[in-house]
């Protein structure tokens, strides 16, 4: 069997991209989990950012003693990309080497578990990925945690909506994160038994959204719509402004900065104008991502950090922890990452059914 590190070397730990509720019960589990095998955990501070530039800080029992109901990331994160940066690998190598880490677990997203993939296909690095985000578009495992808690999130903002929806007689609309998938849109539609939804995934026909929420209106006199902040509008109409402005901000993994869009409100307004209904739009924006994880995401996050040392133990690199099914399973880094999970044909007949 292949080894992993000796009792005499070190772990260290990243959470990179955006944070999200079970990172840090992750972090918990990985370090409470190496004292099994007599290791030591090391925290590397902000992603990616802190191995190019060396900021650590010991991680022991002391540091994760209250960890699981607590939002957020102790190690605090970045979207930092070391291969967009002249000799920045070099440096996170170097790094490793200086703190004598035996082993890494980096958790987060496809950025930043794409860098470890490429960093175990370069240069082998001992990198185990610990799969996270809120949005749940990671490809190879059913959940990453975060999502949960985001959902529960939108689904009681989308319950607050619908009591003043219907007081008012009004339109509401709630835009959610999602820039690439609509997963979080689709499950709080669901579960909110909203009346519409948008998603990046599926073509938005503006005629059709509003003979559909003119027909529920006509019953309520209210209607509730979800609409994941990555959607494209095609109607030149309600597109004006978005436009031909120029070009949009890029991260350092070449993702959009959605923060100037407001395509909810561009579509309240064309709603509004078509119908001559009230409409009002709401953004929960980072709120979804604050806040203590829910029990799903804490005994997920729990259990994919304990694993993660379980694979460091047994050898087991370039590999995330996958939920399949109840089960954790190792998959290769480079397919988890290779492309998003997005939101199937299935799932759309699903809301299209419970939508009347
Ligand atoms: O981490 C993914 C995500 O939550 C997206 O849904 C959202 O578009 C983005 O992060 C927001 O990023 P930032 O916190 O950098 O504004």
């Amino acid at each position: 069997m292949k080894r992993g590190p000796s009792s005499s070397q070190r772990i260290g730990i990243l959470t990179g991209g955006g944070d999200c509720p079970g990172l840090n019960p992750a972090i918990r589990g990985c370090v409470l989990r190496a004292l099994d095998h007599g290791w030591e955990c090391v925290g590397i501070l902000e992603g990616w950012k802190g191995l190019i530039e060396g900021h650590s800080t010991p991680l022991g029992i002391a540091e994760v003693d209250d960890l699981m109901g607590r939002g957020g990331t102790i190690l605090r994160t970045s979207r930092t990309n070391p291969y967009k940066k002249e000799g920045a690998v070099a440096r996170c190598l170097a790094t490793i080497k200086r703190l004598r880490l035996g082993a890494l677990v980096a958790m987060g997203g496809e950025d930043t578990l794409g860098v470890a993939a490429r960093l175990f296909k370069d240069y082998r690095l001992k990198v185990v990925g610990v799969p996270k985000t809120m949005d749940n578009d990671l490809s190879a495992t059913d959940y990453t945690f975060g999502f949960d808690s985001a959902v529960t999130i939108a689904v009681e903002a989308a319950e607050r909506l619908k009591d003043t929806g219907r007081s008012h007689r009004r339109i509401m609309i709630l835009e959610v994160m999602g820039r690439h998938a609509g997963w979080v849109a689709l499950y709080t539609a669901l579960a909110s038994g909203a009346d519409g939804v948008l998603i990046p995934e599926e073509p938005v026909s503006l005629s059709s959204l509003v003979a559909d929420l003119r027909a529920v209106y006509r019953r309520r006199q209210t209607a509730l719509l979800i609409i994941s902040e990555g959607v494209s509008l095609p109607d030149k109409k309600a597109a004006a402004g978005r436009e031909g402005g120029g070009q949009e901000a890029l991260d350092e993994f070449g993702h959009m900065l959605l923060k100037e869009r407001g395509t909810g409100e561009q579509i309240a307004d064309y709603l509004e104008q078509e119908t001559g209904i009230e409409t009002r739009v709401a953004v929960i924006g980072h709120i979804q991502r604050g806040g203590p994880p829910t029990v799903f995401d804490r005994i997920l996050a729990v259990r994919t950090g304990v694993k993660a040392i379980d694979f460091i133990a047994e050898g087991q690199f370039g590999q995330m922890v996958a939920v399949q099914g109840t089960k954790l399973v190792g998959v290769p880094l480079a397919k988890a990452t290779g492309q998003l999970k997005l939101v199937s044909q299935d799932w759309l007949a699903l809301i299209r059914a419970l939508q009347k």
